[in-house]
């Protein structure tokens, strides 16, 4: 399987359009080492030809750009994009939906009922698109049972639902339901290699453990360094923890899960322009190198 980051930043990218942080202000003057990153979306292919998408960042139309698989090749208006598979209904994740509205027939869009809902109510991106060529709602059950998808060759799907939080705007907001947020393991049935991708965690839970240990690759929510991380640089009251991101450094934060497991490549996704670790140079950074945990970056490729 052939996997594809797009795009490794979190909401807002790196920079982030309004935001003069420390590691914002500094890749703009150039004296960060680092590399500006765009919204949260991956991509997967089990034969090379034809591409899943997980999630639709506002970014999208620099990403197929970035990328040419995805790009036309076969007749006037074309896409390598088969399916798309949404994590949740964030902004973040669905707003590239509307950016490919031009697409010549329905997108195959795979994703909960939770996410569902909200792309029906709170942010109603289905019901605009019913007025383009629409969507193909296909459910992912939150039962952790496998699914396939029509074109992707040797690849099997299960959904694992995962403790975040749902949109600003769900009807779940303030009561979340099974399927506001899932990650995916995907698994190669010609290698016999599985990815886990959870670009949103909230809560390491016993069954998401599982999956992680078993895992040849990890893909995991690297949003933030410390849980007040926003707060501190005078961004936002919320901790990170409100938004459904468990932090990296602290007891029981992500890199001691990462650090305890033997089997997988363990890499960090989903990076918030506030995170200390975007600087190569950076103590945090370091910490991270020494413990094997890797910080992805647009273009990266993956094979397992
Ligand atoms: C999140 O991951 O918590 C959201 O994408 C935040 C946002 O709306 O940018
Ligand atoms: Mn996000
Ligand atoms: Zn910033």
């Amino acid at each position: 399987m052939r996997i594809h980051l797009l795009g490794t930043g979190a909401g807002g990218g790196f920079p982030q359009w309004n935001c003069n942080c420390d590691n914002c202000s500094r890749l703009r003057s150039g004296t960060i080492k680092s590399t500006p990153r765009t919204q949260s979306s991956i991509t997967v292919s089990g034969n090379g030809e034809d591409w899943i998408l997980f999630n639709a960042s506002p970014d999208i139309r620099a990403q197929i750009e970035s990328f040419s698989p995805l790009q036309p090749a076969r007749k006037i208006r074309d896409t390598g994009i088969a399916a798309i598979i949404l994590c949740d209904a964030q902004i973040d994740h669905t707003t590239g939906l509307i950016i490919m509205r031009e697409h010549d027939k329905p997108w195959n869009v795979y994703c909960t009922s939770a996410v569902h809902e909200d792309m029906t109510t709170g942010y109603p991106i289905f019901n605009m698109l019913s007025h383009f060529r629409g969507v193909n709602w296909h459910e992912v059950k939150t039962d952790q049972s496998t699914f396939t998808i029509p074109k992707a060759e040797n690849l099997i799907f299960t959904a694992v639902p995962l403790k975040s939080e749902a949109p600003p705007y769900s009807p779940h907001r303030h009561a979340t339901v099974a399927g506001d947020n899932v990650g995916f393991k995907i698994e190669d049935m010609m290698t016999k290699k599985n990815l886990f991708y959870a670009p949103g965690l909230g809560v390491i839970e016993e069954h998401v453990l599982e999956y992680m240990k078993n895992a040849d690759c990890i893909l995991v929510d690297g949003t933030v360094w410390t849980n007040d991380e926003m707060a501190r640089h005078g961004i936002s009251d919320k901790l990170a923890s409100e938004m459904g991101h468990l932090d990296q450094s602290s007891k029981g934060g992500i890199m001691e899960t990462l650090i305890s497991l033997e089997k997988p490549r363990k890499i960090l996704i989903h990076i918030n322009n506030t995170n200390p670790i975007l600087d190569e140079d950076s103590p945090e950074r370091k910490m991270l190198n020494d413990a094997g945990i890797e910080v992805s970056f647009d273009g990266m490729e993956i094979e397992i």
